[in-house]
C-alpha cells in the first residue's frame, strides 16, 4: 500500500468563517497526503472541522489558506470547467442524503445525469437502461420499480444505496464519505459499509471516511487522522493510532466506544 503514488495532498489548510470577533477558525492549518487506494478516516468530534474540511476537499467552499494538490499537481478549479473536471475525479456521500438530490430530478433522470458526467450521453438509451440496471443491482436496488420516482419516495435506506449507485456510475477516483451511515440501523450500516468496500475494489478509487466513530474508523481503514477543534492531533496507521493512541483526545474517543473489538466484530450480524 505504501508504494502507492499520493493523490490528494495538502498544506496548511485553512478555513476561517466570519472575521472579528465572530471569527470562526473551522480549519487551522492541516497537512495531509491520502495514497491512491488507501482507505482513509478523519476522526473527530462534532465541530472539529470534519465537513469543513470535507467541502475544502470537494472545492464546494473555498480555502482561506494553504494548498490543495491532486495527483501531483497544484489543484486549480477557479473556472466552472475545471470543476466539473475536478469532480469527475473526486465525489462524496453527505450526512443527509436529501442534501445531495435535486429533488425535482427523478431516480432514472438522477442516474441518467451520472452518465452524462461520465462521457455516455450519447450512448443508445438501451446502453444506458443497462448501466442502470446494474448500478441498481450493485446495491441491491431494482431499477424497475424506483424508475418513476422521487428521491424523497425512498426510504432512508435506499436514498443511501441510491447515492452508491450514483457513485458506481460515476465512478471517481476519490470518494469522501461524511456520516454515510449515521441514520442508519447497525445491520444496514454494515450492507453500505460492504458496498462501499466492494465499490473500491471494483472501480479501484480512493475512500475517505469522514466519521465521529472511532470503532468504524479501526474497522475500515488504513490510515487515521484525529482532528481536534480545526487540527489534526495525531496521524498514522489505523493499529499506531488507535490501539497506541499519544493524545489524550484520541484517548477520550476511544472511551466513547468501551467494546471496540465485539461491535465491529461483523461475523455476529
Ligand atoms: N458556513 C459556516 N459559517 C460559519 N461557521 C461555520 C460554517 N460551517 C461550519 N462552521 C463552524 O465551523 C466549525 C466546524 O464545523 P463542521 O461542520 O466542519 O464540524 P464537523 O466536524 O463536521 O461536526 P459534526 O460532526 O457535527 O458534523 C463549527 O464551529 C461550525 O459552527
Ligand atoms: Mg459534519
Amino acid at each position: 500500500m505504501k508504494s502507492n503514488s499520493v493523490i490528494l495532498s495538502g498544506k496548511g489548510v485553512t478555513k476561517v468563517f466570519g472575521f472579528g470577533a465572530h471569527k470562526t477558525v473551522a480549519v487551522d492549518h492541516v497537512d495531509f497526503s491520502f495514497r491512491q487506494g488507501e482507505v482513509i478516516s478523519i476522526v473527530g468530534e462534532s465541530g472539529s472541522g470534519k465537513t469543513t474540511l470535507a467541502k475544502m476537499l470537494l472545492g464546494l467552499i473555498s480555502t482561506s489558506e494553504g494548498e490543495i494538490h491532486f495527483e501531483g499537481q497544484l489543484r486549480d478549479i477557479r473556472s466552472h470547467k475545471q470543476k466539473k473536471e475536478y469532480w469527475k475525479n473526486i465525489q462524496a456521500i453527505f450526512q443527509d442524503p436529501f442534501s445531495s438530490y435535486n429533488i425535482f430530478r427523478k431516480i432514472d433522470a438522477v442516474l441518467l445525469d451520472c452518465i452524462k458526467m461520465r462521457g455516455g450521453g450519447k450512448f443508445p438509451y438501451e446502453q444506458k437502461l443497462a448501466l442502470m440496471r446494474e448500478a441498481c443491482s450493485f446495491v441491491n436496488l431494482k431499477f424497475d420499480e424506483l424508475t418513476n420516482k422521487y428521491p424523497f419516495e425512498l426510504s432512508g435506506g435506499q436514498q443511501q444505496r441510491l447515492m452508491i449507485a450514483r457513485v458506481f456510475l460515476l465512478k471517481p477516483k476519490i470518494l469522501l464519505a461524511d456520516e454515510p451511515t449515521s441514520m442508519i440501523d447497525a445491520c444496514s450500516r454494515a450492507t453500505i459499509l460492504d458496498m462501499l468496500m466492494a465499490l473500491r475494489s471494483e472501480i479501484g478509487m480512493t475512500p475517505i471516511f469522514i466519521t465521529h466513530d472511532i470503532g468504524l474508523a479501526y474497522y475500515v481503514s488504513d490510515t487515521v487522522y484525529i482532528m481536534e477543534r480545526g487540527k489534526f492531533v495525531e496521524s498514522g496507521s489505523a493499529d499506531e493510532v488507535i490501539l497506541r493512541p499519544k493524545e489524550a483526545y484520541t484517548r477520550r474517543l476511544l472511551n466513547d466506544v468501551p467494546k471496540l473489538h465485539e461491535e465491529w466484530d461483523l461475523s455476529t450480524v
